[in-house]
């Protein structure tokens, strides 16, 4: 396989064309010749012109690659490699929703020809693409598994809105169906990966690896809000305990904060799936997702004790509220705790405001029903920096008191600022 598409006898295809995918068929068309499918046809027409709708990459990054878009199934068909990245999202009952990875599956099946290879990157729990994904294959395909053709499973890791560890840049863990499917699929991703390939002993074990990453990482951030919690009615602040701590070797270095976005907040929830239904019911997993769900009503409830404090009327306030997508330095809104956060002040019936340097007033619009304002005005009671954009890390106490009535209060959440000295503003972060 590998020889075949080196030699580009043979096409490699990519199905999914997001924040994972459209950077790795990029990478891959620097080497092999890349069939780039999505259903969506806006967001090919974009890719056509080499625009990133997810706004991650440059023109750039287009140029000279090997590559066709499509959105036509049929163009497939000339593919022989396929990997799948498309979305696994959960439900509102915060169980896996399949519908895109099955679907997907059922694009590729219909295309399957005898020695094809199909590799899924989408974030499963262990067992999904043996259990779920390969039966459609043959389904649709009328081939056998096995001997017709093979699968296999590599992770992505990519972290959006970081320009260092970029696709290229990040060792990529790789499984197959067998040994000599390893070895090839091991192959083609060592072609663009600079960082190397780790061949994971199973499709199961690497299936595992990445849901356990993006659940280690909610844990442990889970554990630093608790402590938030904990230390707040101990007015003690936790960036300085956490610094304290901090300089013992091994101390592992995490900060509390809003776990949004369709990784770290969702992931964990497929581990739990696969858990329950194979009879054992998670606690610790179960207990850090609900430390993390619950943070954006803490932080609500101190802002509101903090405006009383100060003789603010919580519904006659008008607070600012910095940052809304679901980290810092991307366009992504998707399951922003944030928007928790505003939706639970408006329950306060206090005034507010959004800023946002990269968020799409359309999408926040469309999706939360909310309004993006242009720029902050003035006059506000409070100012939450909920994000930590490169664009706020410079503005100044002085900056914030000038858009605030007498009493100002800061919530800075990430703690991005150090902590000002008695100046007239209250300033709290987790
Ligand atoms: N974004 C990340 O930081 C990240 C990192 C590592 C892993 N992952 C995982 O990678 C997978 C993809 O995530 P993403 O962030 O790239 O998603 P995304 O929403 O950015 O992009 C998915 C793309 O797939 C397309 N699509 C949806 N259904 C399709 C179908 N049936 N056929 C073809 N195209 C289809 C969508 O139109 C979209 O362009 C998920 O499983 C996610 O958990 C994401």
């Amino acid at each position: 396989m590998y020889k075949g598409l080196i030699q580009k006898e043979k096409n490699l295809s990519v199905i999914g064309l997001g924040y994972v995918g459209l950077p790795l068929a990029l990478a891959l068309a620097k080497h092999f010749h890349v069939i780039g499918f999505d259903i969506n046809s806006d967001r090919i027409e974009l890719m056509k012109k080499q625009i990133d709708p997810s706004c991650e990459l440059e023109a750039a990054d287009f140029e000279g690659r090997d590559i066709e878009f499509t959105h036509d199934p049929e163009d497939l068909r000339r593919a022989h490699f396929h990997i799948v990245a498309v979305p696994t999202p959960i439900d509102d009952h915060k169980t896996p929703n399949l519908s895109p990875l099955l679907s997907a599956s059922r694009t590729v099946g219909k295309i399957l020809k005898q020695g094809d290879y199909v590799i899924f990157e989408s974030t499963v729990y262990p067992g999904c693409t043996e259990e779920d994904c390969i039966p459609i294959l043959e389904e649709e395909s009328g081939l056998k598994f096995g001997e017709d053709f093979k699968v296999g499973y590599s992770p992505e890791r990519i972290n959006p809105g970081d320009k260092e560890h970029t696709v290229e840049k990040i060792l990529k863990v790789v499984s197959g169906s067998d040994k000599p499917a390893l070895e090839e699929i091991a192959n083609v991703y060592g072609q663009a990966i600079e960082a190397g390939v780790f061949k994971a002993s199973s499709i199961k074990v690497a299936e595992a690896a990445k849901v356990i990453e993006n659940t280690q990482r909610d844990l442990n951030i889970s554990f630093m809000n608790e402590l938030s919690i904990i230390f707040d009615k101990m007015d003690l602040d936790t960036k300085e305990v956490l610094e304290a701590a901090g300089t013992k070797w091994n101390f592992l270095k995490f900060s509390p904060g809003l776990v949004g976005g369709h990784c770290i907040g969702v992931d964990p929830y497929y581990l739990l799936h696969k858990s329950k239904e194979i009879g054992y019911n998670p606690q610790v997993i179960v207990s850090g997702r609900r430390i993390n769900d619950t943070m954006p009503s803490f932080i609500a409830k101190r802002l509101v004790q903090m405006l009383t404090q100060r003789n603010k009327n919580p519904n006659a306030s008008k607070v600012l509220v910095m940052g809304i997508t679901f980290k810092e330095n991307v366009a992504d809104i998707r399951n922003s705790k944030v928007i928790d956060v505003v939706k639970e002040l408006q329950q306060y019936s206090i005034n507010v405001h959004i800023t946002d340097p990269l968020a799409s007033p359309n999408e926040i619009s469309n999706k939360y029903n909310l309004t993006l304002n242009d720029a902050p005005s003035s006059d506000y009671d409070a100012v939450i920096v909920a994000v930590n954009h490169a664009q706020y890390t410079k503005l100044t106490m002085d900056y914030f008191k000038s858009i605030m009535r007498e009493n100002p209060i800061l919530l800075d959440i990430k703690g991005i600022y150090p902590r000002p000295e008695a100046n007239g503003l209250l300033y709290w972060r987790l």
